[in-house]
C-alpha cells in the first residue's frame, strides 16, 4: 500500500472507531437529553482545540464472549484541548459502548491521561457516564477504578480535577468524582450511587426511584456530594467555564488575573445589606456584591448548608474565596453540614494559593442533641483545623455577631487572620446578651421584685458592656473598626500588602485533621 492507499485505510479505521456504539444506542442517549461524549467534549471546549489519542485501543475482556465484541475506544474518549485558552486534559466516558463500563483497557485510557495532567500540571475534566466496573472483566475492572483512585489522590492539591456527572455513575465508581474537587451534575441526567435501587430493594425491600436516590438535586441539596446543579448540559458547560476562570490552573501559578472593576454599587449598597435591627436576618450575598468586582460571585454549594456561603470573586482582578456566615439560614450557624463545606473550601483555597475573605455574623455552633450525636464536635473541628492550617493571606470582617466559638473558629487572629476588620455593628463576645444575662445575673433577677425588669435591665447593661467590638478591639483581637462604606478600599489594601506572604510552618509528613 502507498502511502495514499494507507491514509484511505486510516480514515476507514477511524470512522469505524468514531462510530462508538451505533446509532440506535446514539439515539437512545439523545431522546433523554444526553449529548454523545464526543459532543459533550467539543461543547465543553475551545473550538477545534481538542485533540484524541488512543481512539484505537481495544478492550482486554476474554470472557463471556468478550473476545468477539468489538467496543470503540473501549467506551472513554480521552485527549486535551483548551478552556478559554488555558490547556486542559480531559477524558468522557461514551455510554453507548457496553454503557460505558469500565474494562481494564479503558482505565488504562483514564489514568494514561490522568497521568498526563499531572506531569504537565494543567487540570483534568472527567465526564462520567458509565454502569460502573465492566462485569465480564471482573478484578480487573476493580483494579482499574483503584488506579485511578490513587491518581486522584496523588493529583490532589496539585492540579485542579473536576467531575461532571452526566448519566450513572454507580458503585465504587462514585469515589473518583468524590476525591475531586468540584462535582457538576444535572437535573435528570445524574444518577449517582454506591448501590442502586434493585439491589436496596433487594436488601432492605425498600423501594425509590435512581432520581431520588442520587440525582442531581440530591447531591447539591442533601448529601453534598456535588458543588453545582444545572437543568441542562449546556447550562453545566458554561457553570465550568465560570468555574475556570476563577481558580489556578495548578498549585504553583496564580488565576488569570482579570482588569479591576468596581462593585454595581446601583443594585448592591453597602448602607442597605444589613438591616439596623441587629435581630433581622438578611442576605451575605448582597454584603459580598457590594464589596468584590463587579458584584461577581460564583457561589459553591449554593444549595447545600445554606447557613454558610461559599465561592470565588475577584477584588482588583485578582481570585479571592470567600467564606461568609448566612443570617438568612440557622442564623448563619456553624452545624455539621456547614462546618464540613467551609473547611474544605478553605482547604482547597489554601492548596491553589487563593487569599481568603471571611465575613463573620454567627451566634456560634448549633446546639441540641443531633448535632452533638452527628459529631459537631469533630466535624466542627475542621474549620479550625483549616483556618489554622492555612498559610494564605486570611482577611476577616466581623459585620455583626461573633459569639463564642464561632469567633474564634471563623478565622480570628487566634487561628493567625492576618488582617481583622469589624464593623461599629459588632458584637463580639461569649454568647449573646440574652443567654449571657441570664446566667450571670441569675441571682440578681430570680430576687428581684420585677424578675422581667431586672432581666431587661441586665440585657442592657451587658450589651453596653459587650456587643460592640471595642472590648475586642482594645485587647488588639481587632486591628481596625471600619466604617461599612470603607470595606472595599481596606479589604484591596490587606489583601495587596499580604501578596508575599510567606509562613514558615513545623516539619512533618502531614497533619491529622478530623477527617
Ligand atoms: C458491563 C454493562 C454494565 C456493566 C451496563 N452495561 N452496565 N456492561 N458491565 N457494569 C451494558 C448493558 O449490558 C447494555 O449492554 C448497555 O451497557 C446499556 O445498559 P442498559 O442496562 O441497557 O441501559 P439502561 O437501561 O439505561 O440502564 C443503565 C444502568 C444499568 C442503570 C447503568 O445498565 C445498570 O444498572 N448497570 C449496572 C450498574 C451497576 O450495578 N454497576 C456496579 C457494578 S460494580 P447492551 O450490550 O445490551 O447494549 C462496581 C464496583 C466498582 O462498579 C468498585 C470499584 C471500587
Amino acid at each position: 500500500m502507498g502511502i495514499k492507499e494507507k491514509s484511505i485505510d486510516l480514515k476507514k479505521r477511524m470512522k469505524n472507531a468514531l462510530s462508538g456504539g451505533g446509532e440506535k444506542a446514539i439515539e437512545k442517549q439523545k431522546a433523554i437529553g444526553k449529548l454523545t461524549a464526543r459532543e459533550r467534549i467539543i461543547a465543553l471546549l475551545d473550538p477545534k482545540s481538542f485533540y484524541e489519542y488512543d481512539l484505537f485501543v481495544e478492550h482486554a475482556g476474554k470472557d463471556f464472549d468478550m473476545d468477539k465484541k468489538y467496543l470503540p475506544g473501549d467506551g472513554v474518549i480521552t485527549g486535551t484541548g483548551t478552556l478559554s485558552g488555558h490547556p486542559i486534559c480531559i477524558y468522557a466516558q461514551d455510554f453507548t459502548v457496553a454503557g460505558g463500563s469500565l474494562g481494564w483497557m479503558h482505565a488504562k485510557k483514564i489514568t494514561k491521561i490522568m497521568d498526563h495532567a499531572l506531569k504537565l500540571k494543567v487540570p483534568l475534566i472527567g465526564i462520567n457516564d458509565s454502569g460502573g466496573a465492566r462485569i465480564q472483566e471482573g478484578v480487573n475492572s476493580l483494579a482499574g477504578y483503584g488506579e485511578i483512585f490513587f491518581r486522584n489522590t496523588l493529583a490532589s492539591g496539585v492540579i485542579p480535577q473536576i467531575s461532571v456527572i452526566l448519566g450513572p455513575c454507580a458503585g465504587g465508581a462514585v469515589y473518583s468524582p468524590a476525591l475531586t474537587d468540584f462535582v457538576f451534575t444535572v437535573e435528570k441526567i445524574t444518577k449517582m450511587f454506591i448501590t442502586g435501587p434493585e439491589v436496596i430493594k433487594t436488601v432492605l425491600g425498600e423501594e425509590i426511584s435512581m432520581e431520588a436516590l442520587g440525582g442531581a438535586k440530591v447531591h447539591c441539596e442533601t448529601t453534598g456530594v456535588a458543588h453545582f446543579y444545572a437543568e441542562s448540559e449546556e447550562e453545566c458547560f458554561n457553570q465550568i467555564k465560570q468555574l475556570v476562570s476563577f481558580i489556578p490552573w495548578n498549585n504553583i501559578n496564580k488565576a488569570e488575573k482579570f482588569p479591576k472593576k468596581s462593585p454595581k454599587t446601583k443594585r448592591y449598597k453597602m448602607e442597605e445589606a444589613m438591616p439596623a435591627d441587629p435581630k433581622q436576618p438578611y442576605d451575605v450575598r448582597n454584603v459580598i456584591k457590594a464589596i468584590v468586582d463587579d458584584s461577581d460571585f460564583l457561589e459553591i454549594q449554593e444549595l447545600f448548608a445554606k447557613n454558610i456561603v461559599i465561592g470565588f470573586s475577584r477584588i482588583n482582578g485578582e481570585t479571592i474565596g470567600i467564606v461568609a456566615n448566612q443570617p438568612l439560614y440557622l442564623a448563619g450557624v456553624l452545624d455539621v453540614d456547614s462546618s464540613n463545606k467551609a473547611a474544605r473550601f478553605i482547604r482547597y483555597c489554601d492548596a491553589f494559593n487563593i487569599p481568603l475573605f471571611t465575613l463573620v455574623d454567627l451566634p456560634g455552633y448549633l446546639p441540641g442533641v443531633d448535632q452533638e450525636h452527628a459529631g459537631v464536635i469533630r466535624h466542627g473541628a475542621k474549620v479550625l483545623y483549616a483556618y489554622s492550617e492555612a498559610t494564605v493571606p486570611k482577611i476577616t470582617l466581623i459585620t455583626r455577631k461573633a459569639y463564642g466559638g464561632g469567633y474564634i473558629a471563623m478565622c480570628s487572629h487566634h487561628l493567625r487572620a492576618d488582617f481583622v476588620f469589624a464593623w461599629p455593628t459588632a458584637e463580639i463576645a461569649v454568647m449573646g446578651p440574652e443567654g449571657a444575662a441570664n446566667i450571670i445575673f441569675r441571682k440578681e433577677i430570680t430576687t428581684a421584685k420585677d424578675p422581667e425588669e431586672m432581666r431587661k435591665q441586665k440585657v442592657k447593661e451587658y450589651k453596653e458592656k459587650f456587643a460592640n467590638p471595642y472590648v475586642a478591639a482594645a485587647y488588639g483581637y481587632i486591628d481596625a473598626v471600619i466604617e461599612p462604606n470603607e470595606t472595599r478600599k481596606i479589604i484591596m489594601h490587606a489583601l495587596d500588602i499580604s501578596k508575599e506572604k510567606k509562613v514558615q510552618t513545623p516539619m512533618k509528613k502531614h497533619g491529622i485533621p478530623p477527617f
